[in-house]
């Protein structure tokens, strides 16, 4: 095994001697790279964004923005990644870099003031800058298509959800965002996305009796996992990196997932769609480009750009949380999870898949090796999330309904609820009250207040039992109000 090494700004270097648990972060502010910083530790700021060399959608290579306080180091090696440090290109033995145009502009229009978040947010803006589909011009750009949320060179300002300033004020973050133009022809990052993305390599790092490793393909990886059903599997490592920093948990053997070629197919076929389990939100959401209706209501308000750059679905459902945001809109498209073992595969419906808080079917020697999601899909779906923020924040209620209404009638209904029982659930009762009555406001209301009731709300600080169970009631008002504007205007 070759001994493990990263690229870092153009020169590769031996991650050895860190700790397999060492982050992202803390290997590079180790070496001097200290432009990356630490806010949170726990993916919520963006102080510390990296670009990483991922393969990309429309081009051989994406520059991608990672939280790198929750990447373990370990999990980079063959691969590439650029920091703060280095998008400026160098000047001349005793000259100044010269400045990258998000840089330059971030200057110009004081989006930085003590400088804290800067780094982080040049670094996510950067990717953005990158991002071959973002367009000044035609489809996705110009005046025409700006609004407040996309400024006239495409520029996507979600690309900067997950990135927090506490002192500048956002309006001239976002002028900077805005002034962005193309890149040039001569740009080396820009030209680095014509060419392939470092390929996965196998990894075994070994450090004080602790390993993290990487096998080649899934049927070695399932073999690995039956023989030490006391690994922790991870893939993007959104949830393990914060209970590394958090919790100081420390696990004597990690498998990632999230390179494995097995794991990381979308196939449309007549009667479904199988999304891997390994790819990332991001890639999903690009890929499927909104055929998924629901699924592109969801994306933009899980967690943020950052975190969506590295989450997956495998993920999310494989920590069993009860307020996953992808669970109740899965279990609204009545998906399953394929779970494979050394000896084959199973599929599962998702409503029989969680068994308790943070449990499921899965055993510890299996994988969910993708989620298919049966189709011809409903036509009348909606997410709501009710948190505290709009972006960058998790949720005290979910609902996802999936509704098939015909002839004023509602043929089908199917309700995905997060964050009102120990595991997400389907509103059963509530879709039972629904289906064959027509869609008219008492059948609305009598069905919202049967939605207040379903679950085990709890008081926590996030929000009261009685305002999760009141949220219920409204979203389906909410839904119903919608529909309706639909259908008038
Ligand atoms: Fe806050 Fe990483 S340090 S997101
Ligand atoms: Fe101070 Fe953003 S400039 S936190």
């Amino acid at each position: 095994m070759v001994a493990a090494r990263i690229t870092v700004n153009g020169k590769e270097t031996s991650i050895s001697p860190a700790a397999p648990h060492t982050t992202v972060l803390d290997f590079l502010r180790e070496r001097g790279l200290t432009g990356t910083k630490e806010g949170c530790a726990e993916g919520e700021c963006g102080a510390c964004s990296v670009l990483v060399a991922r393969p990309g959608v429309n081009k051989p290579t994406d520059w991608v923005a990672v939280n790198a306080c929750l990447l373990p180091v370990a999990a980079l090696d063959g691969q590439e990644i650029v920091t703060s440090e280095g998008i400026a290109t160098p000047g001349d033995p005793g000259t100044p870099p010269t400045l990258h145009p998000v840089q330059e502009e971030m200057a110009l229009r004081g989006g930085s003031q003590c400088g804290y978040c800067t780094p982080g947010f040049i670094c996510s803006m950067a990717a953005e800058y990158y991002r071959p589909d973002r367009c000044a011009h035609g489809e996705g750009g110009g005046e025409a298509h700006a609004d407040a949320e996309h400024g006239p060179n495409g520029f996507d300002l979600h690309s900067l959800s997950g990135n927090l300033c506490r002192c500048t004020g956002y309006r001239p973050i976002r002028d900077a965002a805005f002034a962005v133009g193309e890149p040039e022809d001569d740009d080396p990052l820009a030209q680095r996305r014509e060419q392939v993305p470092p390929a996965p390599v196998a990894t075994e790092y070994t450090q004080d009796d602790k390993t993290f490793l990487r096998k080649n393909t899934l049927a070695e990886t399932l073999e690995l996992l039956r023989e030490r059903p006391d690994a922790v599997v991870v893939a993007g490592s959104t949830d393990f990196g914060v209970e590394v920093n958090i919790r100081s948990r420390r696990a004597g053997l990690v498998v990632a997932l999230d390179r494995l070629a097995e794991m990381r197919e979308l196939r449309v076929e007549d009667d479904h769609l199988e999304i891997g389990a390994a790819l990332t939100l991001t890639e999903i959401e690009r890929r499927l480009d909104g055929d998924v209706p629901l699924l592109a209501e969801l994306f933009p308000q899980f967690a943020s750009r950052l975190i969506r750059n590295s989450a997956t679905f495998g993920g999310n459902l494989g920590t069993g949380s009860p307020i996953g945001d992808s669970p109740p809109v899965l279990l609204a498209l009545e998906a399953s999870v394929v779970l494979a073992d050394a000896d084959g595969e199973r599929v599962v419906p998702l409503a029989e898949y969680f068994t308790g808080y943070r449990q499921s079917v899965r055993r510890p020697d299996e994988l969910i090796r993708a989620v298919r999601i049966p189709r011809p899909l409903s036509r009348t779906t909606a997410f709501h999330k009710i948190a505290k923020r709009r972006f960058d924040d998790i949720s005290s209620v979910a609902v996802a309904f999936a509704l098939d209404i015909e002839d004023g009638v509602v043929r089908k209904a199917r309700i995905g609820l997060g964050g009102v029982a120990a595991t997400p659930i389907r509103a059963l009762a509530t879709e039972a009250a629904l289906e064959g009555e027509p869609w008219t406001a008492e059948t609305v209301e009598a069905a919202a207040r049967v939605l207040r009731a379903e679950g085990t709300p709890m008081d926590d600080h996030r929000a009261s039992a009685a305002y999760r169970s009141a949220m219920l009631g409204q979203s389906l008002l909410k839904l119903s109000a919608q529909t309706t504007e639909a259908v008038s205007s």
